[in-house]
């Protein structure tokens, strides 16, 4: 079973370091600059997030809930900001994304931080989970790659902290992953879109 964690409103008041403000003004034109280019299809499944307001309900939820440990898994890592920036919160951290192009983004960002994360290219759902969804078109769904936790030799449940950013429509599907595979206590952030990050805990 999923428990809600309520985030206060009052989080997106909390102080962010200069040098980590400065870090995500960089990834936004990096990601406007990758965005705007002409000359390659488009990656339709890549959206950045609202980093500020990840960074700071990260840092609150460290400060406020208990954790079972330090790992950290971002499912669909994209740029690896928000990978880079739980990093920098002192989190052992694992991204996992299927799109080569955006696992180099997210390398660029790892080497431009100096923050030690593992991106892995690969699936971040287990074998098996895809038989969760109720609707066989959601985008996480039918990435021809490999289950990513055969090469990282960890499952879901070794890690203490999931982190998403679903597509509008499968909130309920990564929850869904998140209760059958997650250890009892860990904790699932999701970015649900602009002002609306939930978090839950796994009872
Ligand atoms: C909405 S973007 C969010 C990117 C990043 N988490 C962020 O907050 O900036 C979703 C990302 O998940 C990746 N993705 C979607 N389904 C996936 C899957 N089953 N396995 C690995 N990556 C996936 C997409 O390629 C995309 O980069």
């Amino acid at each position: 079973m999923l428990q809600k964690i309520e985030i206060p409103s009052h989080v997106d008041a909390r102080p962010i370091p200069d040098r980590v403000v400065k870090r995500f003004e960089s990834a936004k034109q990096r990601i406007e600059a990758f965005q705007d280019r002409w000359d390659r299809p488009q990656i339709e499944q890549f959206v950045a997030a609202d980093y500020s307001h990840v960074f700071q309900s990260l840092d609150w939820t460290l400060e406020t809930q208990m954790t079972i440990g330090r790992r950290f898994v971002e499912w669909g890592s994209g740029f690896a900001i928000v990978s880079a920036a739980a990093a920098l919160l002192g989190l052992d951290v694992i991204g996992i994304e299927s799109e080569d192009v955006l696992l180099q983004q997210g390398r660029i960002t790892v080497d431009d931080w100096e923050v030690p994360v593992e991106l892995v290219h690969g699936n971040f759902l287990p074998t098996g989970a895809e038989s969760l969804a109720d609707d066989p078109m959601l985008p996480s769904l039918g990435h021809p790659v490999e289950n990513a936790y055969d090469s990282i030799g960890l499952d879901i449940d070794d890690f203490a902290i999931v982190y998403s950013y679903p597509w509008p429509g499968e909130d309920d599907f990564h929850e869904a992953v998140f209760n059958r595979y997650a250890a009892r206590g860990a904790l699932l952030m999701m970015f649900c879109g602009p002002n609306d990050i939930r978090l839950y805990r796994k009872t």
